[in-house]
């Protein structure tokens, strides 16, 4: 069965056209300062988006503006009865930081397509019919942009949804040609302290292993989406994003600075 898949693979890259990418909020904000967002950066990875031609897929993340509120509300992934003004607070800012985004991509010459998460989800589940509609749009020369939010579960609950789940709902459904998470560091580290970068990942490595072990509560999340999205047959890169270049190397397979998770 392996060696079917590997004899299929090149031609399975080429039917497969799409591109997911998560701005994290470390990279679009000034995660020091709350409500700052990277204006300047923002633009700078739009610019550079424009000499992509495939079809890309956005989401980003909330950093000092959702984050920020979820963590002043004590609002979490768990859907629960969380304080209502919280859930108004945290959708409020992260609508105001995807109206940034967008903004910065029409002003770069792209064309951003909103799309708040709750036009593809119900609960914590994805509306198949709606998330096929998302690679369609996004070949019309549409950049459908999507992000974490505070989300309705039922029963009076709400749950903090991420951008990193989404790019695990989103890649489960659609199997993109390459998935790249950008954040603020140069990929993903083996531990904090000797800070060596891991080049690659394979879905045989252990991923309960010194790969998540010493990385921070939040990397850690991605990760675990990252193995499950390449274990599912996608290409996943972590990319420095102070570095747009990197990005626009991941998509063209040109010298590549990051980590991969081999799909
Ligand atoms: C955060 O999404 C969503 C909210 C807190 C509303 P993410 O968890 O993906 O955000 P970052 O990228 O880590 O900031």
């Amino acid at each position: 069965m392996n060696s079917v898949i590997y004899f299929l693979k090149p031609f399975i890259a080429l039917i497969k056209i799409m591109i997911l990418i998560k701005l994290g909020g470390s990279i679009i904000t000034n995660k020091e300062k709350p409500l700052t967002p990277n204006r300047d950066l923002i633009r700078k990875i739009a610019s550079s988006l424009k000499n992509v031609d495939e079809p890309i897929v956005i989401i980003h993340g909330g950093g000092s503006f959702g984050h920020y509120w979820s963590v002043k509300y004590d609002m979490h992934t768990k859907p629960q009865k969380y304080s209502i003004k919280g859930v108004a607070t945290v959708k409020n800012s992260m609508v105001e930081l995807n109206s940034i985004v967008l903004e910065s991509f029409l002003e770069s010459g792209l064309k951003p397509y909103c799309l708040p998460p709750s036009d593809f989800m119900i609960g914590d589940k994805p509306l198949t019919k709606k998330v096929e509609e998302i690679p369609k749009i996004a070949k019309t020369g549409l950049i459908p942009i999507s992000y974490g939010d505070a989300m309705w579960f039922g029963k009076n609950k709400f749950y903090i949804l991420s951008g990193d789940r989404i790019m695990g709902v989103l890649a489960k459904l659609l199997r993109p040609r390459l998935a790249i998470f950008v954040t603020n560091v140069d990929g993903v580290y083996s531990d904090m302290k000797s800070k060596r970068l891991l080049s690659e990942i394979t879905t045989e490595m252990p991923i309960t292993s010194e790969v998540t072990m010493d990385v921070t509560g939040g990397m850690s999340r991605k990760i675990k989406e990252a193995f499950n999205i390449s274990k599912g047959g996608t290409d996943v890169f972590f990319v420095n994003g102070k570095v747009p270049k990197r990005i626009t190397n991941a998509i063209n397979g040109k010298s590549f600075e990051g980590t991969i998770f081999r799909g």
